[in-house]
């Protein structure tokens, strides 16, 4: 039997050993979730990168503003204090936001919906669009595949080179296709080059980095933006805080918009 607790927001799982075979740790579900006590602060997961330059505008208009190290490129701290004495803010892998507020380590995140396709969690809720980050999904293949014998488009078993294998699955197998998965971290550009893979599924935001390895987009899968998205449990459990989290989160963007509507006036 395992039992999630926390000390000062900081979720522990006790019982490991019951998961643990001989020679491996078996996956925790995150319906093992840790909710802090209502005395702990909140934990706001955001993403490093491209979509934390994106989120900091609408997060200072929701009046979070993270201590000082947060900005510091240099620093190692990973957990910061805000302004609120209720909320904190951590800073992980953009893939690992779902994960961290699915588990309930953080309560609420600001996460890619890519990210929320591939990994599917129930217990993530996504109450708000935040409409940054804006990009897609989509299936490349080298510029000089086409009209070949060996055009990906023509063949019924492909490899595919991504990010992404529960999502790139999925969606080729809903078309019949089976699709033998290479899965990488990044550099997904090079895998058809160097005959990995007959095609990428990745994210496409100018097109730039596909048009310098020789690559076309053949097929956009989803349009993305990111998400405002809260633990479920954590909802049920504290609805007041997290309701008054997403509702400052909500604010930000309708006066964000209506700022936006007033420039162009
Ligand atoms: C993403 C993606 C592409 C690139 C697309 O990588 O994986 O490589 O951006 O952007 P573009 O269409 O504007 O060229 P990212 O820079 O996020 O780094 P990663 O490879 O570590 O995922």
């Amino acid at each position: 039997m395992v039992c999630a607790h926390v000390t000062k927001g900081v979720p522990c799982i006790v019982g490991v050993r019951a998961f643990m075979s001989e020679n491996a740790l078996t996956v925790l579900s995150p319906a093992h979730n840790a909710v802090p006590q209502t005395d702990s602060p909140l934990v706001l997961a955001l993403p490093k990168g491209r979509i934390l330059k994106a989120a900091a505008p609408l997060l200072h208009m929701a009046g979070i503003v993270p201590g000082p190290d947060f900005n510091d490129e240099k620093s190692r701290l990973l957990r910061f204090e805000t302004n609120d004495p209720g909320i904190d803010v951590v800073r992980v892998r953009s893939f690992d936001v779902a994960t961290f507020v699915a588990f309930g380590g953080a309560q609420v995140g600001i996460c890619g919906a890519d990210v929320l396709m591939e990994f599917d969690y129930p217990e993530i809720y996504a109450p708000l669009d935040l409409g940054i980050g804006g990009c897609r999904i989509s299936i490349a293949q080298p510029k000089d595949r086409t009209g070949r014998e060996d055009n990906p488009n023509r063949l019924s078993q492909v490899r595919v080179a991504t990010k992404y294998p529960a999502l790139t699955r999925r969606h080729f197998a809903a078309r019949g296709i089976n699709a033998s998965i290479v899965h990488l971290h990044g550099a997904m550009e090079l895998a058809p080059v160097l005959d990995l893979s007959h095609l990428i599924v990745d994210l496409v935001d100018t097109g730039s980095t596909l048009r310098a390895n020789g690559l076309e987009e053949t097929h956009t899968i989803a349009h993305i933006t990111s998400r405002l998205i809260v633990n479920r449990t954590a909802l049920k459990t504290q609805p007041e805080r997290i309701t008054a989290i997403i509702n400052r989160f909500r604010t930000a963007l309708a006066s964000g918009t209506a700022q936006a509507k007033d420039q162009q006036a």
